[in-house]
């Protein structure tokens, strides 16, 4: 599918403090838009892997230099990662605003794409291996969704914009 590329905004700088963080090893960026998550975890290991379901972020992210491709979640992706990172799309969907809706709805309440590629990303996490994820209030409980798919989940910061607190997450199994 081809969409708009979600330029970098306040979820995303939020995120990439963390990335700089916790990169290191085997680092998968789920959902790279223009790439800001891939290209930050680069400053710390070589081994990066960004995907998107949008053909026009795997394009430009691959112009950059960086391994990307495209999948649906982890349709295309095989192996095991230390940190797997998602800003995921999170609002319900009558949020969302048109075109660049792929980037930003997560379903029809907000959390379903987050609770699929948490069901998915289990089995793509080595030992120890973290994630790194953004939710706000508007996408559902998401921790008590985390904890009953057997994470272990931590709240890093939240920041509070206009109408939700987005915040940065980082699970464990
Ligand atoms: C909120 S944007 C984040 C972009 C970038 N990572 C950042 O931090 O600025 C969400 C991204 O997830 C991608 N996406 C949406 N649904 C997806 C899916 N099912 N599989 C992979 N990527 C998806 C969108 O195309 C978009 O690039």
């Amino acid at each position: 599918m081809k969409a708009e590329v979600y330029e970098p905004r306040e979820d995303s700088y939020l995120l990439q403090k963390y990335v700089k963080k916790y990169a290191k090893c085997k680092v998968l960026d789920m959902g790279t838009g223009s790439g800001i998550q891939a290209q930050t975890a680069l400053e710390f290991t070589k081994d990066v892997l960004a995907v998107d379901i949008n053909e026009n972020a795997v394009e430009r992210v691959n112009k950059l230099g960086i391994k990307a491709k495209v999948s649906n979640l982890f349709s295309n992706v095989k192996d095991k990662f230390d940190l797997i990172i998602f800003n995921a799309p999170y609002l319900p969907e009558e949020e969302n605003e048109g075109e660049i809706s792929i980037a930003l709805s997560g379903g029809k309440q907000g959390h379903e794409l987050t609770e699929n590629f948490l069901k998915q990303a289990k089995k793509h996490l080595n030992p120890k291996g973290k994630i790194l994820l953004i939710a706000s209030t508007l996408t559902g409980d998401i921790e008590k969704i985390a904890k009953d798919l057997g994470y272990k989940i931590k709240c890093l910061e939240t920041e509070s914009f206009f109408f939700e607190k987005v915040s940065v997450y980082l699970l464990e199994i």
